[in-house]
């Protein structure tokens, strides 16, 4: 059984503890669903005040929900509309402090107020995006951003 430990210190710190129980986890495992979904429930239950944790994948026109933890989600984005089109499209973390404040964003979850979307990118291939949304507004800074980015690496990393 996979034991999670709490997450203590400052964030960079719980970031690589979180990273340490990320690789842990995925140890062994290709399956792109089977990472994708223990990886949500992983940060969905070790991080605070998020409402949203998970994947979309890119299905070579558009991105599609994937596995994840919090309400049902929009099932199909364009890559032109909302903050996941645009880090799948620029292939760049998007980091939005306020989403009413971003043009086209798409509420799934009235209570998002902040989000995070960090692109999924091997090579030139564009494998989807990884999703945090918050109710509380800036609640991501450069620190999560940076821990959050590495954890999409390991996800990437464990891929066949
Ligand atoms: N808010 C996202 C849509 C996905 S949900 O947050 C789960 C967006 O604007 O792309």
């Amino acid at each position: 059984m996979f034991s999670a430990t709490s997450l203590s210190g400052d964030k960079p710190q719980q970031y690589a503890q979180l990273a340490g129980q990320a690789r842990a986890l995925l140890q062994g495992e290709r399956d792109r669903i089977a990472n994708a979904a223990n990886l949500s429930a992983l940060v969905y239950h070790a991080l605070p005040q998020l409402n949203w944790v998970g994947f979309y994948f890119h299905d070579g026109v558009e991105l599609v929900v994937g596995p994840f933890q919090g309400l049902p989600a929009c099932v199909r984005i364009p890559l032109d509309k909302g903050v996941c089109g645009a880090a799948a499209s620029s292939r760049r973390t998007q980091r939005v402090d306020d989403v009413h404040a971003f043009p086209g964003h798409i509420a799934c979850d009235a209570a998002s107020r902040s989000e995070l979307v960090v692109p999924l990118v091997r090579g030139d291939e564009l494998i989807g995006v990884f999703d945090l949304d918050s109710p509380e507004p800036g609640r991501f800074d450069v620190q999560d951003q940076e821990g959050l980015e590495a954890i999409a690496r390991i996800y990437v990393e464990s891929l066949p």
